[in-house]
């Protein structure tokens, strides 16, 4: 037993779909969350402020006395994996939980996979689909405009802008006739009735929190990492920027009331006074 506290980051409210997953499948760990709301987007920047970023938001998390580390950020998990290898703490990102359950997924063997410009500059879930099944094939469409109408909460499916962007973004996906679509990004999740609506109800949607909730169950059984099982986890957010607004939009990526502390960080200085 270990009742030492999950760290999650991501590059703002988008991990959030993660920690609900989390919650529901492990609810006697305690978790601390941080949401880089002060430097989101993550998806458009250089591999190198990426990495920079990973590393200080998972030093943060060390510094909070975690267990272990989900990036739960498609961004961070397939441009900076290298970053999560070398914490000394275990850590995983969201892209092998997330293919593995779209291969599972699809009968026809055609995937599409959505994400942010970095995530699909990368080919990461592209590789590790191929891994798993090289039969499979892979079409990937970047979807940069999701991820602010997300955070500005413009999520009904009926509304006009969301739904013309999201036809716009999977035409050509469709037109491929794929039966599975991977959501490779935390924030998509929150996108899935609209992207329903779109593909049609035939076509598989793999959330990347689900499955990444449920890895990351095995490897803390399998390490003997679990927390006790009498307990009921507490949850604490930390945010870089505008702790105000986060309170307002994330009981939306959480489906419920945020229950727990949500304090203010200043991650630059906190990350290098812990280097
Ligand atoms: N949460 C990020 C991801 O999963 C998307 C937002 C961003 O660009 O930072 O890639």
């Amino acid at each position: 037993m270990d009742n030492r506290p999950i760290g999650v980051f991501d590059s703002g409210l988008g991990g959030l779909t993660v920690v609900r997953q989390l919650i529901s499948q492990l609810p006697c760990e305690d978790i601390v969350y941080f949401g880089d709301t002060g430097r989101v987007p993550y998806g458009t920047r250089s591999a190198e402020t990426i990495e920079k970023y990973a590393s200080q938001d998972s030093r943060f998390l060390i510094g909070k006395g975690v267990k272990f580390i989900i990036a739960a950020c498609g961004t961070v998990s397939s441009v900076a994996p290298h970053i999560l290898n070398s914490l000394p703490v275990p850590a995983i990102g969201v892209v092998e939980p997330a293919a593995a359950a779209a291969v599972e997924a699809s009968k026809n063997l055609k995937i599409g996979v959505v994400g942010t410009a970095a995530t699909i500059n990368s080919g990461s879930f592209r590789q590790a689909i191929l891994r798993l099944q090289p039969n499979a094939e892979v079409f990937e469409q970047a979807c940069p405009l999701f991820v602010p109408l997300v955070e500005n909460g413009w999520i009904d499916q009926n509304n006009e802008i969301t739904r013309l962007t999201a036809e716009k973004y999977l035409a050509p996906l469709k037109a491929e006739g794929i039966d599975t679509l991977l959501l490779g990004c935390t924030h998509f999740p929150l996108l899935m009735p609209v992207i329903r609506k779109v593909l049609g109800p035939d076509v598989a949607l793999v959330d990347s929190g689900k499955s990444t909730a449920a890895y990351c169950a095995r490897r803390l059984t399998q390490a003997g990492l679990l927390a006790s099982p009498d307990k009921k986890g507490s949850h604490s957010f930390y945010v870089s920027d505008r702790p105000g607004d986060f309170t307002r939009v994330a009981s939306m990526f959480l489906g419920r009331e945020i229950e727990g502390s949500i304090s203010m960080v200043d991650i630059e200085q906190v990350a290098c006074a812990s280097c």
